[in-house]
């Protein structure tokens, strides 16, 4: 069930790294330097199912109900049922055997450990990293609050969280195999010449599927949506007639050079919400909704994408919820999808 996030990946190689140059080394070989207790501290946040390694702390439900409105229930609910196709996080208790198990945290997961683990280091999806310790007990709570397995008041702790039995918790044993059996191979065996090593390691986690209407898991979202964008237009021109012109083109002949420069900060921090409409966001290709916000002036629209805003339609994260921004790079992600509807 331990899907590794990316950022596990590359703490094993900065491990490996860090095994392989190491203190003296780097002095043989004039490369590096020493990874400080600090550096190191700062890799080193895996919690095991025991618990070993959550930090001291606790929270509760109660105080988890708000930030996880905040941060999660655009993409998981409100009550972590999952808006459009994003993960579900609460239910399914039962349908492990079905044809269609219901996985969440409640129904599949063995240890309530890698939830603190999990959300520490994954989510929200758009700001990995960006809880604090204290929110992240309160959004650990809530979510096995939502899972009915703690009480809302129950102080989760660093002490009794490995203690809650999570309900699949037999669900799952230790492999005891050795994990490598080769015998020599002692009768017509294969060229070693002629065997091939292939390998790939993109797209870890295909996301394509959360798009709508997208009919294939793609590598990266903005990549399917970029893809579906490009086979419309084809279909369109295929319709009329007309000549294909290439988007980035047509957009730079209308653009300003802030909002071509904004574009890329679009695709990694707003795309996720004004691509769709996730969550109540106008989207992108919605010029009617954008030419009715323009109206405040395009000061307003730029404070509420710094600031953050509760509008009609939902809440607008600051900075889409990427404090790592600048607030020119947001700016422009503004002028971007302002004078995108030209
Ligand atoms: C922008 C959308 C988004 C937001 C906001 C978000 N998540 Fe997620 N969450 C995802 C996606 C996408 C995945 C699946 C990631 C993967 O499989 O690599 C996920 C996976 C998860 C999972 C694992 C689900 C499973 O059973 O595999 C948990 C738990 C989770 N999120 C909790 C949270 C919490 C708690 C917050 C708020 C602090 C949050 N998420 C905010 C999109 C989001
Ligand atoms: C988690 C989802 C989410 C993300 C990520 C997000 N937005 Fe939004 N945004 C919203 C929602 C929801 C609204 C509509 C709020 C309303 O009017 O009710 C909105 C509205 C806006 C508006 C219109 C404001 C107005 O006054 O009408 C602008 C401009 C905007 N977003 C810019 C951005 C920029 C720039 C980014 C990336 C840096 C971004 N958004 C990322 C959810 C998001």
């Amino acid at each position: 069930m331990f899907r590794l996030p990316k950022s596990a990946l590359a703490l094993a190689i900065a491990l490996f790294a860090c095994a392989a140059v190491g203190a003296s080394n780097s002095q043989d070989y004039q490369i590096g330097t020493a990874a400080t207790a600090a550096e190191i501290a700062g890799w080193d946040i895996d919690i095991r199912a025991d618990g070993k390694g959550l930090p001291v702390g606790s929270g509760n439900a109660i105080n988890g109900e708000e930030s996880y409105e905040i941060f999660c229930a655009s993409c998981h609910g409100v009550f972590g049922e999952g808006e459009g196709r994003w993960p579900v996080l609460a239910g399914g208790e039962g349908t492990l055997a079905d044809d269609r198990p219901v996985k969440t945290v409640g129904s599949y997961w063995p240890y309530a450990s890698t939830l603190f683990d999990y959300i520490r280091r994954a989510m929200p999806f758009t700001a990995p990293m960006s809880l604090d310790d204290q929110q992240v007990y309160d959004i650990t709570a809530y979510v096995l609050y939502l899972n009915d397995l703690i009480e809302e008041d129950f102080e989760l702790s660093q002490d009794n969280l490995a203690q809650i039995e999570m309900p699949n918790q037999d669900g799952f044993f230790v492999d005891n195999r050795p994990d490598v059996s080769n015998p020599r191979c002692m009768a017509d065996c294969a060229d070693p010449a002629s065997l091939m090593i292939q390998s790939s390691l993109s797209g870890i986690t295909p996301i394509g599927h959360f798009v709508e209407g997208a009919d294939a898991p793609a590598s990266s979202h903005s990549g399917q949506h970029d893809l579906e964008a490009s086979k419309e237009a084809e279909r369109k021109a295929a319709i009329t007639g007309e000549q294909l012109v290439s988007s980035v083109a047509q957009k730079n002949a209308v653009m300003s050079a802030e909002a071509i420069a904004g574009e890329a900060t679009y695709k990694v921090a707003c795309g996720v919400c004004h691509d769709s409409g996730l969550a109540g966001a106008p989207k992108l290709a919605d010029t009617d909704a954008w030419l009715t916000r323009l109206q405040q002036g395009k000061e307003i629209l730029t404070i509420h994408a710094l600031e953050g805003y509760a509008g009609a339609k939902g809440y607008m994260p600051a900075k889409g919820g990427r404090a790592d921004l600048s607030d020119e790079a947001v700016t422009n992600a503004v002028l971007f999808m302002v004078e995108s509807q030209q």
